[in-house]
């Protein structure tokens, strides 16, 4: 089977669709497939927007339990749906620490499946990092404890057993991980209520009402998309706001789905900082595409809307991303219920970037991500399909085998090549933050939210994106990984080690 044909019919199927607008299955497919004969694709149905949003509880990292559990919420209206939570909510709590803070978390597994939690974008000791061996059996505990020393920023926190990270994530489990430093707070950025963790993720209700989680062969390339776009659990919100400056702390905790976050009038806004933290200077966008694992940190100016006022910010069609880019559709609404004054003037410089120089690099390493293989290779855990297709360097992810050693304090290139791909790879390395060098074909530019810290970097389709890493004094291995969750469950993930 070739992967063009693939998304060829996904082609037909979301135009289909996107006149019908209901989430159907297609007529079968004609190509020879061992697994299943038929694809699905689940556009986004539009809510109503009169749902009031929400922020997730807030709770400080220092000391906290977190404990993944079956949970019964309705986050679809009007349905009892079973899901899991990090306490008996949806989701997980967001956790905020600062700076030179020492945290312990305590993960008590109330799954009848093993669990783990890998800190997104936080630089601490492999085995604190949720390494996919590091799993915690049903019934079992673990301590989570490790220092924070790095730049504020809006990090994350969410499962990872290989072959169910998708599943576990989709169901329930991720959280925010926020820490804070002086240097941000120096910069008086809208804060309390006016700085809001905004998780989007889209989901679908189950014929049973459950979020239960079964990917087709065609998720499994397409990635499990949903037709319900949920911000913080709750899909389609309306948030009640004033007159005046509000920072979006932007989490894309989707499987799959891209969002190309734009606002209904066309507004621009600022991008003040991405997975690691702040940039030197705010970027001035119209529209971001946001890819599953990444962050945006935004800053909008609400100050000249009158009250009464109505916007939404909805993901715009975008190219080049099959049959995902196709549909246009609104996320959350904005109602200005209150005229105030806010003095708040945006800052000409945020913080400082240190640009890495390709010079620093004494080593590149090239990443084929752009290749997919079928037929049966090997054995595989218990992801969205029986013989995985998704390889990084032609290779399926093997728990045991280290496919990349570096040395502690080494500063190399690292090169994802999705070239001849053409499907859509959020790249996500373990254990550090690195910076973007330079994108070729495709998009063909940094974007503004690439002029920062990064832990996760989008490959469209035709893309080769270089960046620059050093590594960590922390020895041991950490995966990389496409965080198209359906991906790396099937494979697309490699261990390396530093030494
Ligand atoms: Cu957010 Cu290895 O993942
Ligand atoms: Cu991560
Ligand atoms: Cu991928």
């Amino acid at each position: 089977m070739k992967r063009r044909d693939f998304i060829r019919s996904a082609s037909i199927g979301s135009s289909l669709l996107l006149n019908g607008g209901l989430s159907f299955l297609t007529q079968s497919c004609q190509h020879s497939m061992d697994m299943d004969a038929s694809r699905s694709y689940t556009a986004v149905v539009e809510g109503d927007f009169n749902t009031a949003f929400q922020l997730p509880l807030q709770s400080s990292a220092k000391n906290s339990n977190l404990s993944p559990q079956y949970i019964t919420t309705q986050i679809f209206r009007n349905k009892n749906t079973q899901a899991l939570g990090y306490t008996n909510m949806f989701l997980g709590p967001t956790l905020r620490a600062n700076n030179g803070e020492s945290v312990a978390i305590r993960l008590t597994n109330q799954l009848s499946e093993e669990t783990n939690i890998h800190w997104h974008g936080l630089i601490i000791p492999p085995i604190m990092d949720g390494h996919p061996k590091n799993i915690i059996p049903p019934g079992g505990s673990f301590n989570y404890q490790f220092t924070i020393s790095q730049r504020a920023g809006t990090y994350w926190y969410h499962p990872h057993p290989h072959g169910t990270t998708g599943s576990q994530v989709y169901r329930g489990l991720a959280g925010f991980f926020i820490v804070n430093d002086a240097e941000e707070i120096a910069l008086n950025l809208p804060a309390g209520n006016y700085e809001i963790p905004f998780l989007i993720q889209d989901k679908r209700l189950a014929m049973d009402s459950s979020l239960r989680y079964s990917p087709t062969m065609s998720d499994t390339m397409t990635g499990y998309l949903g037709d319900t776009v949920m911000v913080n659990g709750l899909s389609a919100p309306y948030m009640n706001i004033e007159s005046r400056w509000y920072r979006l702390r932007v989490l894309n905790g989707s499987n799959a789905r891209l969002y190309n976050l734009a606002f209904s009038n066309n507004a621009g806004f600022y991008v003040i900082g991405s997975d690691g933290g702040l940039l030197q200077t705010p970027e001035r966008v119209n529209s971001i595409l946001l890819a599953p694992g990444e962050r945006a940190d935004l800053l909008i100016d609400f100050t000249n809307y009158t009250t009464g006022t109505e916007l939404f910010l909805l993901s715009n069609v975008f190219s080049n991303g099959g049959v995902q880019g196709e549909q246009s559709f609104k996320i959350c609404k904005f109602n200005v219920v209150n005229s105030v004054t806010d003095n708040f003037t945006l800052p000409s410089t945020l913080s400082t970037i240190t640009r890495m120089l390709p010079d620093s690099s004494i080593r590149t390493r090239n990443f084929d991500i752009g290749n997919m293989m079928n037929g049966n290779h090997g054995s595989h855990a218990t992801g969205g399909s029986s013989s995985p297709m998704h390889t990084i360097n032609n290779k399926i992810y093997s728990m045991d085998r280290i496919d990349e050693t570096v040395r502690a304090g080494e500063t190399e290139v690292w090169e994802f090549d999705n070239s001849k791909g053409d499907e859509i790879h959020p790249m996500h390395i373990h254990g550090l933050q690195f910076q973007v060098l330079g994108r070729t074909g495709g998009r063909g530019i940094i974007t503004p939210i690439e002029k920062g810290w990064k832990d996760t970097v989008l490959c469209m389709p035709g893309e080769k994106v270089k960046v620059i890493l050093t590594f960590p004094y922390s020895q041991g291995t950490f995966v990389l990984h496409c965080h198209n969750l359906e991906h790396s469950d099937d494979g697309m993930m490699l261990n390396y080690t530093i030494q």
